[in-house]
This record gives structure tokens, C-alpha cells and sequence, in this order.
């Protein structure tokens, strides 16, 4: 069992806004990247799409490929860093898609870059990170003595950082967290050429909350960032 299979801002937030957005893939040639355990790759695939999935963890994508088997999807799946796709040709994929993974990478540049060369024109790169205006290393919820949360406090934001941190309290190791402000996210793929197509920071539906008391929190602030890029 893996953080992502019982997560419910994975499974009933993120990911059912990640494939609305996506909208109808049969027959494209998605590349998912950071594909992690490969639950999004596997769901666009069950949609008609051609996937290939990538991730920077040997362990994640092994866990990806037995998964794909265990449930007869094909997907293509390949152990690679986003900043160097050497396996992809340039000009091939329709749509990247990188839910919750571009925060991560230690050389968002880069992989900008790589994306950039492996779409086709007129692709797209879709994408979801932690919003970075909510993400610096000094930023929490402060709470009133009744435990309710008076106000989210900002610090640090201008930091280009990474340090280690627990997810949750019930993960054993700690994993790599970054920090970089909103400016660099959207420098890198303007830079590149790249048209910003959509910008969402979504709310939460009145039936999304029914699903989790946790996602109260997003009627405050948006934890998260979707946005579309297109290669033109
Ligand atoms: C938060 S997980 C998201 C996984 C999956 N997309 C999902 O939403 O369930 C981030 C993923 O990005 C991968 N990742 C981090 N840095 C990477 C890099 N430089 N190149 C490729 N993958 C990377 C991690 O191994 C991890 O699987």
C-alpha cells in the first residue's frame, strides 16, 4: 500500500480535475511525467490513450510496471530524471501531463526544457503542483486555542529551497520537499516558448467536501496550482 492509493486529495481532488482537464484522450500520445506508482498513466490508458510514464524512483517504477500487468494495462514505463528523456524522441507526444511532480524536481528548468522538446506542436503540458504561494518552508496554519485555524502565515517565500520532511505523520521516512516562488514556475515555460493556456487554483465543490473533512481547508486557501501550457 502506498501513500497514493488511500490518499483522498490524490484520489478524489486532484486527479478527477486532472483528467477533466485533460478531456479526451483516446488514441494520444500522452507522456505522464512523474508518474510516481503509475495510477494516472494506467487511467489514461483504460481512456484510449498511448502512455508512457516516467519517474526518477527505480522502486516507483518497478511498482508502476507490476501494477500495469496486475491490472492488463499497457503502459510503457521508463526510469528516467524529467531533465533528461534521452529514451523520447523530439516532436512525440500530444500532451505531458505531470500531476504533482514538477514541484519536486530539483531542476524545473530543465525539465521544462525536456518537455518542451518532446511535445509536439500544438501539444500540451499539463500540470498540478503544491501552490507555491502556500508552500515556503515558513508557512502554516495558526491556530486559535479552540484549535480552530485563525489565519495561514507566509515566511521565507522568496527561498530556493529543498528540505527533508514527513508527508504525514504515518510515513516512516522523511522525503524531499521544495520551495520555489511562483515567478520561477511560470518563467521556465515562458522562456521556452511555451503559451500559458489555462491557470486554475481551485476551491472545493460542495460535494467534494461531503468526501473529506480535510479539504475544508480549501475553501481558505488553494493548496494546489493547475495549469496548461501550449506549444504553438
Ligand atoms: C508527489 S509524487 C506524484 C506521483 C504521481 N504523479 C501522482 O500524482 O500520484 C512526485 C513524483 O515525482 C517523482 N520525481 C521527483 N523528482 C523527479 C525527477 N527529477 N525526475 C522524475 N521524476 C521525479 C517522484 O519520484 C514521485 O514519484
Amino acid at each position: 500500500m502506498l501513500h497514493a492509493d488511500a490518499n483522498d486529495y490524490r484520489n478524489h481532488y486532484l486527479l478527477p480535475r486532472m483528467l477533466a482537464m485533460l478531456g479526451e484522450v483516446a488514441d494520444k500520445a500522452v507522456l505522464d511525467l512523474g508518474c510516481g506508482e503509475g495510477g494516472y498513466a494506467r487511467e489514461l490508458a483504460r481512456r484510449g490513450a498511448r502512455v508512457t510514464g516516467v519517474d526518477g524512483s527505480a522502486r516507483l517504477i518497478e511498482v508502476a510496471r507490476q501494477r500495469a500487468r496486475a491490472e492488463g494495462v499497457d503502459v510503457r514505463f521508463v526510469h528516467a530524471n524529467a531533465n533528461a528523456l534521452p529514451e523520447a524522441a523530439s516532436d512525440r507526444f500530444d500532451v505531458v501531463v505531470a500531476p504533482m511532480s514538477l514541484m519536486d524536481v530539483e531542476d524545473y528548468r530543465g525539465s521544462i526544457r525536456e518537455v518542451q522538446r518532446v511535445l509536439r506542436r500544438g501539444g500540451e503540458l499539463v500540470m498540478s503542483i503544491t501552490h507555491p504561494c502556500f508552500s515556503a518552508p515558513l508557512s502554516e496554519w495558526i491556530r486559535d486555542a479552540d484549535g480552530s485555524l485563525r489565519v495561514f502565515a507566509v515566511d521565507r517565500y522568496f527561498e530556493r529551497i529543498a528540505w527533508p520532511q514527513k508527508i504525514t505523520a504515518a510515513f516512516h521516512s522523511q522525503v524531499l520537499r521544495r520551495h520555489r516562488p511562483l515567478e520561477d514556475y511560470m518563467a521556465a515555460p515562458l522562456e521556452c516558448g511555451l503559451r500559458l493556456g489555462e491557470f486554475h487554483e481551485p476551491s472545493v465543490t460542495d460535494e467534494e467536501l461531503r468526501l473529506s473533512h480535510r479539504f475544508r481547508k480549501l475553501t481558505r486557501i488553494p493548496y494546489f496550482l493547475f495549469m496548461r501550457w501550449v506549444k504553438e
